[in-house]
């Protein structure tokens, strides 16, 4: 079953909301210009880009540390090629901060966030069911079907991955996993506050890491897209859902981990990268 034009459609071989951009737009950033102190979150969807929007927004705005700031988090880290609210990217005060899903690009500073697939997918079947920018799956079996073949948003999870970690060196990149972020937050945010050269204070560092565990920003409208009407469904659940690793162990049968694992393997045996998860 393929995905339905309605919701995904394909430009230069990579899947795309329509609604929310079109060809033209993404052809013309590639003469965006950039700026040295530009910061990207890039990830596959359902991989914790929210998470990481919320920690950059932390670490740059003390108003969010400190609650008085009103903007929601997602249009300070808005997304480079879904620029929902039309912002003018070019009168943004450096440093910008952006997110994206897209493929290998001109950008430089670049914090990458994956996550293990099969939650991944997981998410993304849950997420389907009250996205109104998602197509609704009626099973997981076809949900996993479509993204082990790269038909779901942001195309193949194997080629995205593979494809930012084995251009690494044409960038200043940072790699992170979801997992040691659940692991160790705090670890997390030390490791994203070095590579960007910022130095948060103790305090601070505190906040940063209280205001981005789960449960704080769940309650938090103004750290998810609880108010974004384009995105979620009116009155459908939160954005954040359940925020644990292995979730698929609660949804996946041994066949379909199996054929999991067998796609995996074949299509990440050339990657020296090991990462931190361990698939089963
Ligand atoms: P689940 O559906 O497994 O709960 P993205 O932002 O890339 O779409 O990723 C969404 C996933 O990240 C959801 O996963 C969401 O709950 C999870 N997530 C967001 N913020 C999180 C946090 N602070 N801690 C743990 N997981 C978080």
């Amino acid at each position: 079953m393929e995905p339905s034009k309605e919701f995904l459609y394909k430009h230069k071989g990579f899947y795309l909301l329509p609604d929310l951009t079109n060809p033209e737009y993404i052809d013309s950033l590639e003469h965006f210009v950039v700026r040295d102190s530009d910061v990207f979150v890039v990830t596959f969807p359902k991989s914790g880009t929210v998470w990481m929007q919320n920690i950059l927004s932390l670490i740059y705005y003390e108003g969010l540390r400190d609650g008085t700031a009103k903007t929601e988090t997602i249009d300070r880290v808005p997304w480079l090629e879904y620029n929902f609210n039309k912002m003018n990217y070019e009168s943004r005060p450096s440093p910008r901060l952006f997110s994206s899903h897209l493929p290998l690009f001109f950008i430089l500073q670049v914090i990458y966030v994956a996550r293990n697939p099969k939650d991944v997918a997981v998410s993304y079947f849950h997420f389907s069911k009250h996205a109104s920018i998602f197509e609704k799956v009626p099973d997981f079996n076809i949900l996993m079907e479509r993204f082990l073949s790269g038909k779901v948003l942001a195309s193949s999870w194997f080629d995205h991955v593979k494809g930012w970690y084995t251009h690494r060196a044409d960038y200043n990149i940072l790699f992170l996993t979801y997992e040691e972020m659940k692991k160790d937050l705090r670890s997390a945010v030390l490791k994203v506050c070095d590579f960007l050269g910022k130095q948060l204070t103790e305090k601070e560092l505190d906040v940063v890491v209280e205001k981005a565990v789960f449960d704080n920003m769940k309650s938090d409208p103004r750290s998810n897209y609880e108010d974004k009407t384009c995105i979620l469904e009116k009155g459908r659940d939160n954005f954040l859902r359940r925020g644990t690793v292995g979730d698929w162990k609660n949804i996946m049968t041994v066949a379909q981990n199996e054929k999991f694992n067998k796609v995996f393997n074949e299509n990440m045996k050339d990657l020296p990268f090991k990462f931190i998860w361990d698939l089963n």
